[in-house]
């Protein structure tokens, strides 16, 4: 990409275009990105949709009314390989020029709606710069996780050299689109004991998995299920928003789920799994008879073993109901978080506004040092001190101390003793997989289940993904690695289902993570584990730098604050197989004092 996104002059605006009908046809099935999606039978088979199968798609071009067709720009106004947000009617759209073409797409990243002009484009495709979510820039489709909704594609055309966008104002105005999918038309759905795909887990992984097999055309019986009490929703957020009420985390509505025929068992914790009669028990005894099975249960959070281990207002952050109490317990008062990894420090970061003090004990030197090095870690660390938290570091909670069966005191090993009306225990989570001991399933010694490129485990028919699982990682020799993000989980449960389906999908993703902390996120990308060295460009101190993690002579993952879209940028250079040398980063640090990042793709930033 070039560095110029100047404003565009717009040539000419023409509001109310009147369509062909047969115009309107052709640009529904490009809208959608496929004619008629194959619909799967149980047994694997495909069969061609009939009509009154597929939800209605909203028109892109309901009515003339509601429709604009402006030309946006001089097909000279955007150099190959460059991107520019357009104002169009009721809204704006993605312009992109790549090999010649021009394509209009929605603007606004569908997960959290970051400006993906602002991204990376790269091998026919947009990556997010917040969270490294992907979209094709030819169908608007999403490629790579997190998110759930692709985007919009409008119709471009050229005429004397002018670029034509259209669009309708409901499009415009919505920048999300859901896939076409199947509907279930099981005469068994909803009352039987029977499903053609069972899922245990509603998390990332497990609601990824269904809809993609509707996706895919498969219109057999989808149940999942899980702990909770609510439908899926975005976890990630828990630990951010800890004030968020759980309709406002939802990842769906429930009429999304009734539409499209995806079952979902709350409160339906499964305590076995009888792999020979392909059958799951739930702890109210429960049967319920699967032809293929997703294991998706993510992990348990660990919980302190020391002395008063068991006094109240200590918890663990799994739910909503978890982060409200916390909250309301924090407010005005004392609050420590044990365990200064990713949740323990976004909870301290989010309670600094609302309780009276916020100490953070941990066993390391620094927070965050083994996953992002002790600069960086330091660096992060002032900034919580700046927001008035108190760190413990080097030590333990060696107990627990109650009034009245309510914490008081929080005593460290190191002696001191801290005052506390709440207490968040971040130290980690263990795989939630302690129902499958009894089955043949495999289990890893520290109770993971190993699963192939394909999420398959050792038992035919029987998938896993998401938090549970270890994987073969591509781009790392395919070493098997435990990966426990938000994206990962999702791109996990889609490749699960397309196996379902025997399309042999592969896991290749290259891991993407973030967090967030007084209004500054931290983003990352690759897998960091035993890097030997951290080449850092930028102001630590002014919270403004990308930091590269190495092995050897490999740059093995990379972390930003404020420069984006740098992670989004190695992220891309990753997927496409590509190594980066330590020493491009090297020179790059001692010759670019201007953040240009074009070393890595080739081309201007
Ligand atoms: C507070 C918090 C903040 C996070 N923040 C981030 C972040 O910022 N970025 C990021 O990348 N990742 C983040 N993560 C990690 C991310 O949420 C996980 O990687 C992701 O949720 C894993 O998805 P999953 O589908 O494997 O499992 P989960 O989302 O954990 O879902 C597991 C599902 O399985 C169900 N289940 C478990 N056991 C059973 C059983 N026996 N029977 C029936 N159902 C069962 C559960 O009820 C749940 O529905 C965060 C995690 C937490 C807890
Ligand atoms: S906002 Fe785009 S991936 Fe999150």
């Amino acid at each position: 990409m070039g560095g110029c996104f100047s404003k565009p002059k717009p040539v000419e605006l023409k509001i109310e275009v009147v369509l062909p009908e047969k115009e309107r046809g052709k640009e529904e099935l490009s809208a959608s990105g496929k004619g008629s999606p194959r619909a799967y039978q149980g047994n694997g088979t495909a069969r061609h949709f009939h009509t009154e199968e597929r939800l209605p798609a909203p028109h892109p071009y309901p009515g003339a009314q509601d429709c604009v067709e402006a030309a946006i720009c001089h097909v000279k106004d955007l150099e190959n390989g460059q991107m520019r947000e357009v104002e169009l009617g009721w809204g704006k759209v993605l312009l992109v020029k790549d090999n010649g073409e021009f394509h209009a797409l929605g603007h606004k990243c569908p997960h959290y709606g970051a400006p993906l002009v602002k991204g990376v484009l790269s091998r026919g495709r947009v990556r997010c710069p917040w969270h490294g979510a992907c979209f094709n820039i030819g169908t608007g489709d999403l490629e790579d996780f997190p998110g759930l909704d692709s985007l919009h594609k409008f119709q471009v055309k050229i005429e004397k050299e002018k670029v034509y966008v259209r669009a309708s104002k409901q499009a415009l105005q919505l920048q999300r689109r859901t896939k076409v999918m199947a509907k279930c038309i099981s005469p068994s759905a909803g009352h039987s004991s029977s499903t053609n795909v069972l899922i245990v887990g509603a998390g990332a992984a497990g609601l990824v998995c269904a809809e993609t097999l509707r996706q895919e055309g498969f219109s057999d019986r989808i149940v999942l299920c899980t702990l909770d009490r609510h439908l899926p929703y975005d976890r990630p957020k828990l630990s951010k928003s800890l004030d968020a009420q759980p309709e406002q985390l939802a990842l769906r509505p429930k009429e999304f789920f009734r539409a499209y025929g995806i079952e979902v068992l709350t409160e339906a914790q499964v305590v076995t799994v009888d792999v020979r009669n392909k059958k799951v028990v739930f702890k109210d005894g429960f049967k319920l008879e699967y032809s293929k099975l997703l294991l998706a249960p993510g992990s348990s959070p660990k919980m302190l073993s020391c002395k008063g281990k068991e006094v109240e207002n200590v918890f663990t952050i799994r739910t909503p109901e978890d982060a409200n109490r916390v909250v309301r317990l924090a407010r005005g008062r004392n609050a420590v978080v044990v365990g200064a990894g990713f949740l323990g420090m976004e909870v301290a970061a989010y309670l600094t506004e609302k309780a009276h003090s916020v100490s953070v004990v941990e066993l390391e030197e620094t927070p965050f040092r083994r996953f992002l090095g002790e600069r960086v870690g330091r660096a992060l660390m002032k900034m919580f001190e700046n927001n008035r938290v108190k760190f413990y570091m080097q030590t333990e909670v060696s107990e627990l101390r109650a009034q009245e069966g309510k914490l008081k005191e929080v005593v460290l090993k190191s002696s001191k003793v801290v005052r506390a009306d709440v207490c968040v225990v971040g130290i980690g989570a263990v795989p939630a997989t302690g129902f499958l001991r009894q089955s043949s399933i495999n289990l890893d010694s520290r109770g993971f289940i190993p699963v192939n490129k394909m999420m398959q485990t050792n038992v035919p028919g029987v998938f896993a993904a998401g938090d549970a699982v270890t994987f073969p990682l591509a781009w790392r020799n395919n070493r098997k690695v435990n990966i426990p993000h938000w994206q990962m989980a999702h791109a996990q449960g889609r490749v699960a289902a397309q196996n379902m389906l025997a399309q042999e999908a592969e896991i290749s993703t290259v891991p993407y993570l973030w967090t967030a902390m007084f209004g500054r996120s931290l983003r990352y990308a690759g897998y960091g584990e035993g890097f030997d060295d951290v080449i850092i460009q930028g102001d630590l101190e002014e919270l403004k730098f990308v930091a590269f993690y190495t092995k050897g002579d490999e740059v093995i993952a990379v972390a930003s604050m404020n420069y984006d879209p740098i992670v989004s940028k190695v992220a891309e250079v990753l997927a496409s197989g590509r190594a980066i040398r330590k020493r491009e980063v090297e020179l790059f640090v001692l010759h670019s004092k201007t953040g240009d990042m074009s070393w890595l793709t080739g081309k201007g930033s």
